[in-house]
């Protein structure tokens, strides 16, 4: 079953999710399904997302779910731990993946807020392993004041990931831009209305090659050499 199909029949409990977004749910998390995952969304509400993934993901995920709100903690249930603090915590988070592990997958549905979105990608995103992925939805907030957002804000996440853009191109800036950890350990940065969301990578080849076309004479000898054993 599809995931938006299993959202729109949801009988258990109450989650609140953007039809937009159902796609790129399918997109970046389809290749995770039943394996052993650790998917961390921050923000539990009433808790119905959680029940989703887990349907979702199967039955080798572990789904942890963060909120700041204690009720949330009754939520649990087999396969689904909820710890309960606030997502701009170091020390919380730590404590999370102290238990846990490094979260494979990170899903920001939590306070929208930009000063929680960003300190809570800046402890977590380089603590995940190489292949992970980091999203962050309802981004619609980057744009409202009231959640410290605003066009080109420094603060706003969408100008952070403006800025990261040029980071995982550093190489490219001809001195212009440090490439860092995260230009090291990022393979994609995918927008999406809403919704941004960093691959992780270790991409440690970026040379760019011609192949194809005619063998140069001495590539050509040399493939003679190796083939006939005088080399
Ligand atoms: C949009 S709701 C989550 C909805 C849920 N993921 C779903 O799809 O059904 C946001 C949740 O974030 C929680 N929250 C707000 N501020 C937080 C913070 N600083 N740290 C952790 N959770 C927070 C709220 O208590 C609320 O339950």
């Amino acid at each position: 079953m599809s995931l938006w199909k299993d959202f729109l029949e949801n009988r258990n409990r109450e989650t609140f999710k953007c039809h937009n977004y159902f796609p790129v749910y399918e997109r970046h998390f389809a290749s995770w399904k039943n394996r052993s995952l650790v998917f961390m969304e921050i923000g539990v509400d009433k808790g119905g997302s959680l029940q989703m993934w887990q349907r979702y993901f199967g039955p080798m995920a572990k789904i942890i779910g963060i909120d700041i709100n204690p009720e949330c903690k009754k939520l649990e249930q087999p396969g689904i731990f909820i710890r309960i603090g606030d997502q701009s915590s170091p020390e919380f988070l730590q404590s999370v993946i102290d238990e846990f592990g490094a979260p494979d997958i990170v899903l920001d549905d939590g306070s929208h807020h930009m000063k929680h979105i960003s300190a809570t990608f800046n402890y977590l995103y380089p603590k995940q392993h190489k292949n992970a992925l980091y999203m962050v939805e309802d981004l619609c907030t980057c744009y409202w004041e009231e959640y410290g957002g605003g066009i080109d804000r420094q603060e706003s996440f969408i100008t952070i990931t403006k800025n990261l853009i040029d980071s995982l191109n550093a190489d490219h800036s001809r001195g212009a831009i440090t490439p860092d950890s995260f230009t090291r350990q990022t393979f994609a940065i995918a927008c999406y209305d809403g919704i941004i969301v960093f691959e992780k990578g270790d991409v440690w080849r970026k040379e760019c090659c011609r192949t194809g076309g005619k063998p140069a004479h001495g590539f050509r000898s040399l493939l003679k050499k190796i083939f006939s054993g005088t080399r």
